[in-house]
């Protein structure tokens, strides 16, 4: 019995590991998240307000919106791996966001983003090189970008070291 439970931890362990390295595309990707107090940052530093239309593309359990959504602002989530939907779609019922926040089980290359007024990615370098186009084709004029960790190659607007947030306006 012993040996079966640790069998089975030593097993989850290494498919978390494996996660790491699977491509972000896939409902594999890297359980990284964004915690409450990032979250926090990025509302501060995009200053979101309760006019936004916040785009979280690769929304995980869905933390960055429901932080934006204290400050009144509405958010769409969309997240591939459909685990992560179901979590994000159980933190916002519990947080009675329902009214402000929409997660959808999607790929964010098929979905339309010029309703947004805010962008919110934590994605690998890669992807974020893939998005660029689709962001300067269907982001209007004014649209803010936060992204978590990686570089985005447009110009910074802002840029918060200490929690590692880089604002780009569109
Ligand atoms: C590093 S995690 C960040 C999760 C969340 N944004 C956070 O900060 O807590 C990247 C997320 O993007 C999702 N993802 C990757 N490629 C995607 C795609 N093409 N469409 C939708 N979601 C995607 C993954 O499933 C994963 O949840």
């Amino acid at each position: 019995m012993l040996f079966n439970l640790i069998l089975i931890g030593i097993i989850l362990f290494l498919l978390f590991m494996l996660s790491m390295v699977w491509p972000p595309d896939s409902p594999w990707a890297p359980w990284w998240r964004t915690n409450k107090k990032t979250a926090k940052a990025i509302c501060k530093i995009a200053k979101i307000n309760s006019k936004d239309v916040i785009y979280d593309l690769g929304c995980g359990d869905g933390e960055a919106l429901l932080q934006a959504a204290k400050f009144g602002a509405s958010g769409i989530g969309i997240e591939i791996d459909p685990l992560r939907v179901l979590i994000a779609n159980l933190r916002v019922i519990k947080n009675n966001f329902q009214n402000k926040i929409t997660i959808k089980k999607s790929n964010f290359f098929n979905e339309d983003l010029s309703k947004a007024s805010v962008i919110i990615v934590y994605l690998v370098p890669k992807t974020l090189e893939k998005l660029l186009p689709k962001f300067k084709k269907e982001l209007k004029k004014g649209t803010r970008i936060i992204s978590y960790k990686y570089e985005i190659n447009l110009p910074l607007k802002s840029f918060d070291k200490q929690n590692q947030l880089r604002l780009y306006v569109i």
